[in-house]
């Protein structure tokens, strides 16, 4: 299986690539990194742990929608078929807003925005999958969406950041797991899970 990890390099992405690339024979990574240095650092160090010699690293940056872009026509480029996306790099904590060069709010275009951007415009490759494509999120419950306050113009915190990322990202699944039920020609799993606690 050929799975496309965004946020490889830390935390849950990193630990999920840990796991998978200890079965050689089934799986090969992409692991999506915004560091070229980090990224190449964790894919030699997965590869030194598993002996897993199909450990890849490409750059793209989440919060600049042109590099999302790029990111999805490079693996476009260079793969054909897809089984998976862990879709799951983030924005916690953060001292200040970031606003992005798209001038939008960091934790709602880097949680939610660019990555299903990125699903959105892979869709035809996971179609393509043998096993059956398949995106995981995590999506856990709470929050709200401030519509009229969306990008945190008017008032800005983290922990509305990411709760508006987490909204956002649910209405994602629920689309799109709607969308391929009722498609009778292709299919793609769009599967959400939660962490019961902090990791
Ligand atoms: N851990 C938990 O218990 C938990 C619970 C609920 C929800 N979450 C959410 O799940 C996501 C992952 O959590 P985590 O604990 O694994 O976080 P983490 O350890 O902070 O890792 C985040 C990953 O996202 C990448 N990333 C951040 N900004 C990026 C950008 N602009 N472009 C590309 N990649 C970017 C980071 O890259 P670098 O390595 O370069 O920093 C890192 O690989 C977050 O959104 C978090 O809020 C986590």
């Amino acid at each position: 299986m050929k799975i496309l990890i965004t946020g490889g390099t830390n935390g849950m992405g990193k630990g999920l690539a840990k796991v998978l690339a200890k079965d050689p024979a089934q799986h090969e990574l992409i692991l999506m990194c915004r560091s070229q240095t980090l990224g190449e650092r964790t894919a030699d160090e997965l590869q030194r742990a598993t002996g897993n010699p199909n450990i890849t690293n490409l750059l793209c940056d989440l919060g600049d929608l042109m590099n999302v872009r790029d990111g999805a026509l490079k693996i476009k480029d260079l793969h054909d078929s897809l089984d998976g996306i862990f879709f799951n790099a983030g924005m916690g904590y953060a001292k200040q807003q970031y606003v992005t060069p798209n001038g939008l709010d960091g934790h709602f275009q880097i949680n939610y925005l660019a990555q299903s951007m990125l699903v959105l415009n892979l869709l035809d490759l996971l179609e393509k999958s043998e096993a059956g494509g398949r995106v995981v999120l995590n999506v856990s419950r709470g929050g709200a969406l401030d519509w009229n306050d969306i990008q945190q113009k008017q008032k800005w915190s983290y922990v509305k950041g990411i709760q508006q990322g987490m909204v956002a990202k649910r209405l994602f699944l629920q689309k799109m797991h709607h969308f391929y039920q009722n498609n009778t020609h292709q299919s793609i799993s769009f599967i959400g899970y939660e962490t019961p606690k902090t990791v």
